[in-house]
């Protein structure tokens, strides 16, 4: 019989392993494995939260593996994205953030990840239109008598916002500046729990996006006075656009993307691409967007390199506007 010393062990199992000859015995496991994490970097309950819930369940099927959210809400968005910037990039963690990742670049001079270079795109997810909102007992009928009532008590009205960066917090220095009167803003986490105060009554003025107003309009729990895009909004038809009710320039959306950690390989990145692009299709996603007035981007626009170049050409078209307003996170 023939005996094999240590020595040949180590360098047989060596030549093998070198050789390729025991690939599928030494492959790593298809990817993905095990639950990929999807960090929301907003509070539950919010628009991102409403976006990404969906989008994670319709991919998870696709994937075949659970696609966890995590809300990691906080300073306009920044604390979840640094965690994505710096989790391992093997796929098993993403990050879904909207026009904030245009705006934190310039926003924010000091932060502990690269809010530029820190990621790989994986596409485009949707576009959201927002709407201006109030708590429903407002002293006011109309977005004329709206912009009165702001101009007359100024700071002593409160404006919810989830955030230096966040869409509300833009959504809102437009509206200042449009009415040019300040009001007094209240950051949360998230405008998720932002709403709640709203719906009580313990502030008094918000802007956000139909994907966490639309029921509370149709409710009646909040009243509305504009949508801040040039069209209506189908899911909203009787709500004027901001130039309808006087406020022409007024304009604002949201657009929402998938990222992943810089260096992730491009099989993967391919990967959740693929699972994006079906989730985009999947025909209940169209319609639950559509009920909340927004709709999935077409299939051809959700691919990694269209995300990075309207990402970048964004990032480039906030850069001048906030500079020249000076207002920065720090
Ligand atoms: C925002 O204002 O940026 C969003 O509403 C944040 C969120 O999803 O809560």
């Amino acid at each position: 019989m023939t005996q094999f010393t240590r020595r040949d062990v180590v360098a047989g199992l060596s030549a093998i392993a070198t050789s390729g000859l025991a690939a599928p015995a030494l492959a790593q496991a298809a990817y993905p494995s095990r639950p990929i994490t999807m960090v929301i970097p907003f509070a539950a309950g919010g628009p991102t939260d409403t976006v990404g819930r969906l989008i994670a369940q319709a991919m998870s099927a696709d994937l075949g593996q659970p696609v966890v959210v995590e809300n990691v809400g906080g300073a306009g968005g920044t604390l979840g994205a640094q965690r994505v910037a710096g989790a391992r990039p093997d796929g098993y963690s993403i990050l879904l953030h909207h026009i904030g990742m245009a705006t934190i670049p310039t926003l924010y001079r000091r932060l502990a990840y690269d809010p530029v270079n820190g990621f790989e795109t994986l596409g485009l997810v949707t576009e959201v239109p927002m709407t201006l909102i109030a708590r429903r007992n407002i002293e006011a009928n109309s977005l004329a008598e709206l912009v009165a009532l702001i101009r007359q008590r100024g700071e002593n009205l409160n404006y919810a916002n989830a955030g230096i960066g966040a869409a509300s917090h833009l959504c809102g220095l437009l509206l200042m500046k449009a009415v040019d009167t300040r009001m007094t803003t209240v950051p949360y986490r998230g405008t998720g729990p932002a709403m709640n105060d709203l719906v009580a009554g313990t502030v008094d003025i918000m802007c956000d996006q139909t994907t966490n107003t639309t029921e509370q309009i149709r409710a009646g729990t909040v009243r509305a006075f504009a949508v801040t895009t040039e069209q209506r909004v189908a899911a909203l038809p009787d709500l004027p656009t901001s130039a309808q009710g006087g406020l022409p320039g007024f304009e604002v959306s949201v657009w929402h993307g998938l990222y992943a950690p810089k260096g992730t390989p491009a099989p993967i990145v391919a990967r959740l691409n693929q699972a994006l692009v079906k989730a985009l299709q999947d025909e209940g996603i169209a319609r639950r967007f559509a009920d909340l007035g927004t709709a999935p981007v077409a299939a051809a626009r959700a691919t990694p390199e269209i995300h990075r170049q309207f990402w970048q050409a964004d990032i480039a078209k906030w850069r001048p506007l906030i500079q020249a307003a000076g207002q920065f996170a720090d």
